[in-house]
């Protein structure tokens, strides 16, 4: 089974790559990744020398680039490679729209000229907005997105589904909450509090720290999006989840009281416009027509993915120096002058 995995070296696509390469003998995996900040192939050290591995640096919104990968007799694409973080499509969407959006339907014509067998579309619960006190979002609800990047996965999913509908074409969208675990850049809510408090340094917490979201681990993940591959039934949209609701601050509490830190070190700073108050996820879909169910319980993944961060302070120190550090600092600096004026 030959595999084009784009976005393979950040931490999803990284995570995925390790797992589909342990469980199947029969994997062959291309990734195909342009290495922006959030790329990094110290993230595939331990496959990089595995024969069944290849790695091949392009864009997805270059045509070129896309078709010399899809030459090589892929059978399934798995499309990871995206702009991610929410607070950046804020100060500057233009790339999340070029990459996820142009990105992807320039992966679905090559895929289509091609005949890959199968593409599947990586997507996210935030497409579906955010919901009050109670509910879940079910494959049906409309999509509502409210960040830039939740509107550009939102129009690669429906490029998606018009690239199924129109061409015949064996596309699946899987939607999954909140992932946490091992590689994740330390610009999202864990890895972020965890350095962090590790340094003693505030945990900046938005608004009232109240917002919820369905944490699930990358391990989880991988192994549901497997199971998509292996038995998931073309044109269909599988949402992935783990039921384990937790608010932001009893999450950055967990993570202190882990460390054993004060909670002083918590700072409550100014909101994230449009900020989703809740995401929760049924995943009855999933679960029923394909058998898989989340294995880890969020408390225990928590604690194993902190001492992760602990034990791996060389991976942490290339991550938070140089370019990464100056795009990092960059990003925050702009994001309180532009929280200050809006
Ligand atoms: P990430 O930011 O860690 O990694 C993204 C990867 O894509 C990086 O390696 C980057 O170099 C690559 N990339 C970016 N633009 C590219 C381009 N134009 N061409 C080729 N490669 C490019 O992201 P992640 O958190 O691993 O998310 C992976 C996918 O899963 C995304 O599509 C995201 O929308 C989706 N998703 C993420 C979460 C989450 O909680 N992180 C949850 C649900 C869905
Ligand atoms: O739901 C899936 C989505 O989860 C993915 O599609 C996105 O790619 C991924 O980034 C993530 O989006 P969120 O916006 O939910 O994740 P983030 O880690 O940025 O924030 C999680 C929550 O924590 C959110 O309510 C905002 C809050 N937060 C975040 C940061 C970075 C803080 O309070 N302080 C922070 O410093």
């Amino acid at each position: 089974m030959k595999l084009l995995i784009t976005g393979g070296a950040g931490f999803i696509g990284s995570n995925f790559i390790h797992h589909i390469l342990k469980e199947r003998r029969d994997a062959q995996v291309v990734n195909f990744d342009c290495l922006t900040y959030a790329g990094n192939l110290e993230n595939l050290a331990e496959v990089s020398s595995d024969p069944r591995y290849t790695f091949v640096r392009g864009d997805i919104a270059c045509v070129q680039d896309v078709e010399k990968c899809l030459n090589q007799g892929v059978e399934a694409v798995i499309n990871f490679a995206a702009e991610t973080h929410v607070d950046r499509s804020i100060l500057d969407s233009s790339a999340f729209v070029r990459t996820n959006v142009q990105g992807t339907q320039v992966l679905l014509e090559a895929s289509r000229q091609k005949k890959v067998s199968t593409f599947i579309q990586v997507s996210t619960d935030e497409v579906y907005g955010s919901l009050g006190e109670r509910g879940e979002f079910t494959e049906e609800s409309p999509l509502a997105p409210n960040s830039p990047y939740a509107a550009s996965k939102a129009a690669a999913d429906l490029l998606a589904r018009a690239y199924c509908k129109t061409f015949n074409m064996d596309v699946i969208v899987t939607r999954c909450s909140n992932n946490y675990g091992p590689y994740q850049f330390p610009e999202k809510l864990i890895p972020l509090m965890i350095l962090n408090a590790l340094e003693d340094k505030p945990l900046p917490v938005y608004g009232d720290g109240l917002y919820t979201r369905d944490w699930i681990h990358v391990k989880d993940h991988c192994r549901a999006l497997e199971c998509i591959l292996t038995e998931g039934h073309p044109g269909r949209i599988y949402n992935i989840g783990s039921n384990q609701e937790r608010q932001n601050l009893e999450v950055v509490r967990q993570i202190l009281e882990i460390l054993r830190k004060s909670p002083d070190l918590i700072q409550f700073v100014k909101d994230r416009p449009a900020h989703d108050r809740r995401y929760a996820i049924d995943a009855t879909v999933l679960q029923r027509e394909l058998g898989w169910k989340p294995q880890i319980p969020f408390e225990e993944g928590l604690a194993d993915t902190i001492r992760w961060y602990e034990s791996n302070s060389d991976w942490v120190s290339h991550v938070c120096t140089g370019t990464y550090q100056e795009y990092y600092h960059r990003m925050y600096e702009t994001r309180d002058e532009t929280l200050k004026n809006l």
